[in-house]
Formats: C-alpha cells, sequence, structure tokens
C-alpha cells in the first residue's frame, strides 16, 4: 500500500463556460466548495495572460473564500509574480505559456531557462509560496528543477494521456518521478488525465499529487461536478491499494 495521492481539482473550466456569456454562472468558488466537499485536497486555477477563463477577481476570492489550498498556476512573468506576491495562494506552479496554444502544450525548459526562473523562484519562494515547475518528463528537466531549488516539479502527463503506444510515455514518468524523489522533490502530475487512464500514473508510488480539470469538468455535464470528483478519488485511492 503506498500514501494516499492528493487531488487538485482544476477548475479553469467553469470559468471557461461562464466567459462564454458574460455574466456569473456557473460561479468556480461554488464549484470549488463542491469539489471539497467531494474529496479534492486543493484547488487548482491558471490565471492566463490573455483572461480566457480565470480573472484577477476569481483568483482573490478563491484565496479568500475556500478552505482548500489554492495552487495557481502561472506564466514566469512580472505581472504574474506581482499578482502571486499580492494573492499569496499556498503555491505556485509555473507554466509555459504561448498566446495561441488551447492549453498548455508542453512543459517549462528549467534546464534552458534557469536564469530568467532564478528570481521568479526565489520571490515566490520567500513569500512562502510553495513553487513547483511544470515540466516535462526528462531527467534534465527533473534536474534543472532541482538546481533552481524548487521543493515540488509536476511532470506533463499530456503525451501519456495521448500516447499512440509508440513511445513508452509510461515509463518516462516513472523514470522521472524516481529521480526527482532521488534528488528530494516532492512529485506532481497532471495534464490530459480521465477516469480511463488516470490507474496506472495514480500508481506511481512518488507521485504525491494529481492535478486534473478538462476532464473532470466535462464529465460534470453528465453526472455532476461532485460525482465526477468522487469517481476520480476512488479510482486514484483503488490504483494505490488505500
Ligand atoms: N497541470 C497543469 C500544470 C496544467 O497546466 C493543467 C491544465 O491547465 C492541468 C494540470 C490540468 O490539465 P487537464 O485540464 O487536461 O486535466
Amino acid at each position: 500500500m503506498t500514501a494516499r495521492l492528493r487531488l487538485g481539482v482544476n477548475i479553469d473550466h467553469v470559468a471557461t463556460i461562464r466567459n462564454a456569456r458574460g455574466g456569473d454562472h456557473p460561479c468556480p468558488v461554488r464549484a470549488a466548495h463542491l469539489a471539497a466537499a467531494a474529496g479534492a485536497d486543493g484547488i487548482t486555477a491558471h490565471l492566463r495572460e490573455d483572461r480566457r477563463h480565470m480573472t484577477d477577481a476569481d483568483i482573490a476570492r478563491l484565496v479568500r473564500e475556500i478552505d482548500l489550498p489554492l495552487n495557481l498556476e502561472m506564466a514566469a512573468t512580472d505581472e504574474m509574480l506581482a499578482i502571486a506576491l499580492r494573492n499569496r495562494p499556498h503555491a505556485a506552479c509555473i507554466v509555459p505559456e504561448r498566446r495561441a496554444e488551447r492549453t498548455t502544450e508542453g512543459g517549462l525548459d528549467a534546464a534552458g531557462q534557469h536564469n530568467t526562473l532564478k528570481p521568479i523562484v526565489s520571490r515566490l519562494g520567500d513569500a512562502g509560496i510553495r513553487v513547483s515547475l511544470f515540466i516535462a518528463p526528462e531527467a534534465r528537466q527533473v534536474e534543472a528543477a532541482a538546481r533552481l531549488g524548487v521543493p515540488v516539479v509536476e511532470l506533463h502527463t499530456g503525451p501519456y494521456a495521448h500516447s499512440d503506444g509508440s513511445v513508452d510515455e509510461l515509463g518516462r514518468l516513472r523514470e522521472s518521478a524516481t529521480r526527482a524523489a532521488s534528488l528530494g522533490l516532492e512529485v506532481h502530475a497532471g495534464h490530459g488525465l480521465s477516469f480511463a487512464n488516470v490507474g496506472p500514473v495514480a500508481a506511481i508510488p512518488q507521485l504525491a499529487e494529481l492535478n486534473i480539470g478538462h476532464f473532470l469538468i466535462g464529465e460534470a455535464v453528465f453526472t455532476g461536478l461532485g460525482a465526477a470528483v468522487a469517481e476520480m478519488r476512488r479510482r486514484m485511492d483503488e490504483a494505490r491499494g488505500c
């Protein structure tokens, strides 16, 4: 039996639906409360530079009004750094951001961007915010993250989720999780996870947390958000043997 995995529920797409009509329904804060009641351990929200889903006001309300830890996903920019320092979420996950992408497509180049990332990582850390870097499951990115002194890495599971089987993506996740843990990093993972593919990832013993969004919000259309979160929680626990 392996330690229980935390489930971070990403509620960005509640805001996507709200923004389709410009009003205040459905409300991301209400979604966060529902997710908490159904077994989420944390809430994740990405304040994108173009504000296509979450807004600055959403982040401020989430920090103020929810009881679970908030993980703010953010690009490594001065603007986002200032917002994080103002709101003081529990954690900040630095992600790469390209305006034209539909979602976060690749991992952060922790190896190539050491000098850009270092001051941002330090400022967040000094403010007591737990910093993670969203990286591809590659040894050189894991090692670069360790050199940057972050406490956490989040491994990008998108390639695993969309794999055609020609590359052993699960093996890459396992190896990177082992390497990261051996360097003293806490290991998270996320992107593209669903009921169908979460099991093998959840079974990787070094993982401490999964962050899951789009599938859960989509499933909520059919079963409700509480039922979707509870079923994901059940599948994660089953894969973990707890
Ligand atoms: N982790 C990170 C760093 C992400 O950027 C995202 C997408 O916002 C997720 C997890 C969740 O991915 P998905 O919405 O595909 O479950």
